[in-house]
């Protein structure tokens, strides 16, 4: 390693747009010389963005990076290694049926074509012994933890002369523990000057314990920094969400009733690796009413979605759909008119190379007019179906025969809300309805599921987006860890509360 202190990076007026999207929006960020700094912001504020506008995998549309109060450019993250940044990201990039040698020789950029291997071992034997963690070189991938094996991505950034390391959510596949034993070491080097940090994470219990500086974004901008000494962990939890509410409620007739409709009992479910990611959920959603469900991404909520889609067992619980004991399969979910509308629904709910026409036909292709004798499928009465729906909701192109994925995102989005909320509807569950839509497809589709709730249908609400909660529901959940921590109805709703319960900051 050598002496050389790590420059001091600055990225000013930062613009990024993606098609409409602006995903930043004159973003400053400075990370001075052996700092260790975390940016924080809710899902879809832009710190992805950001740090891949640094690494140059982004360019962005305007702005500039400095190092050193020079400008740099930086095209790729090869020219972002040749200034000595480099990026660990959530996912693992090691080969695993190679050593923890192997990986760390092949990820330098100008390899000789013949490897002395003897030499390289040497030369990292030597590197190891100045690293505050050691991982075995002669280990295999395959075999160590996930915490070694972020050691191992980490220490790939260091071998390569990095003095800048940007680390995207690195603790999320990480236990507490480990989580706490890798930033205590980055945390040391930072202190010993061989090192800046910039961590992107939503855990401010880490923020608190480790890092010096905060900055934050929400929406694609600015909207503060400041030292950790200085700033209580609500304060950020507070910057992050906002203090106004800037949604107004949506127009809603008023309930009659309170029969519910759904009913979730003590409900638990694992993930594919076997561990609890929801932990006794109980939750009741009444005829007419929307339950919106608030929360970082990762705390159970995916979970908990596919499980009430018939997709994902629970291992313990009760559902019950209109007082009857309720296990989703596909049967039963239309034999109780339950629609759940999962993300992505290009991938998850359509057939791409299939027509319009025929994606909004789905549900009752089967059934009369659109066959006889549950068999022979009538095109033009599906066509005249199609029509209809296209007009109602407004999709365009306004062509039944046009491929379902030659659509924008918010045109099949409308399609697949079209299709499911056309027929008699009792419960509705929705996830992130209007992810990467634009405003006027937002609120269209925002206004289709007021309507089904004033029709009478129960609607569950998972969003990252705290604002539609607040235009949507009428009451809010906050999940954290698996669990519904906090309930509060709309009009009472206070930013800064639901902001600290989905940090798990209650205090
Ligand atoms: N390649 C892309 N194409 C189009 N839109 C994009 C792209 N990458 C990001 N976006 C959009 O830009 C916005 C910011 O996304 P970004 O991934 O930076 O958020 P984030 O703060 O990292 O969120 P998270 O906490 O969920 O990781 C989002 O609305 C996202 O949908
Ligand atoms: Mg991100």
């Amino acid at each position: 390693m050598t002496d050389r202190v790590p420059p001091d990076l600055q990225a000013q007026g930062i613009t990024k747009r993606f098609g409409p999207l602006v995903a930043l929006k004159d973003v400053n960020f400075r990370l001075r010389s052996g700092q260790f700094h975390a940016l924080l912001g809710e899902n879809g504020a832009g710190k992805s963005t950001l740090v891949k506008c640094i690494m140059g995998y982004y360019h962005p549309d305007e702005g500039q990076i400095l190092l050193d109060q020079q400008h740099v450019t930086i095209r790729s993250p090869r020219d972002a290694q040749a200034f000595g940044i480099g990026m660990v990201y959530q996912q693992f990039t090691l080969i695993s049926n190679m050593t923890v040698l192997e990986n760390l020789v092949i990820s330098r950029a100008k390899l000789n074509p013949i490897i002395n291997w003897q030499q390289e071992e040497a030369h990292l034997i030597q590197f190891m012994e100045k690293m505050p963690f050691k991982v075995s070189l002669s280990a295999r991938v395959s075999s160590l933890a996930a915490g070694e094996k972020q050691k191992v991505e980490i220490l790939k950034q260091l071998a390569l002369q990095n003095r800048i390391l940007i680390l995207d959510e690195p603790t999320s596949v990480l236990t507490p523990q480990e989580a706490d034993e890798m930033l205590g070491h980055l945390r040391a080097m930072t202190l010993a000057q061989q090192l800046s940090v910039l961590i992107i994470t939503h855990k401010l219990r880490e923020v608190a314990a480790f890092a010096d500086e905060v900055t934050v974004l929400r929406k694609g901008q600015f909207v503060g920094s400041g030292k950790v000494s200085e700033l209580k962990v609500s304060q950020m939890a507070e910057m992050m969400v906002g203090s106004e509410i800037t949604a107004k409620p949506k127009q809603r007739t008023p309930r009659s009733t309170s029969v519910p409709k759904l009913v979730l009992q003590d409900i638990r479910i694992k993930d594919d690796l076997g561990v609890e990611v929801v932990r006794g959920v109980h939750l009741t959603i009444h005829e007419g009413e929307i339950v919106g469900v608030a929360g970082v991404s990762g705390n159970g909520q995916r979970e908990l979605v596919e499980v009430l889609g018939g997709q994902r067992p629970a291992t313990a619980g009760t559902i019950r759909v209109q007082d009857h004991l309720y296990q989703p399969t596909r049967k039963k979910i239309v034999r109780h008119k339950m629609v759940c509308l999962p993300e992505e629904p290009l991938q998850n709910t359509c057939v791409g190379h299939m027509t319009v026409a025929e994606n909004l036909a789905f549900r009752n292709f089967d059934s009369a007019p659109h066959a006889m004798g549950g068999w022979l499928i009538s095109r033009p009465a599906l066509r005249r179906s199609a029509y209809g729906l296209i007009e109602r909701y407004n999709i365009k192109p306004p062509y039944p025969d046009t491929p379902i994925r030659s659509l924008s995102g918010g045109n099949v989005q409308r399609a697949v809300l079209a299709r499911e909320l056309s027929a008699d509807v009792e419960i509705l569950i929705v996830a992130n309805p209007c992810f990467g839509l634009d405003f006027l497809a937002m609120e269209e589709i925002r206004q289709q599921i007021v309507a089904v709730r004033n029709r009478g249908t129960a609607v569950l609400l998972v969003s990252e987006d705290l604002d539609e909660i607040l235009e949507l529901a009428d009451r809010t959940v906050v999940m954290f860890n698996g669990q519904l921590v906090y309930e509060t109805t709309s009009p009472a709703a206070d930013l800064a509360v639901i902001g600290r319960h989905m940090t798990g900051h209650m205090a």
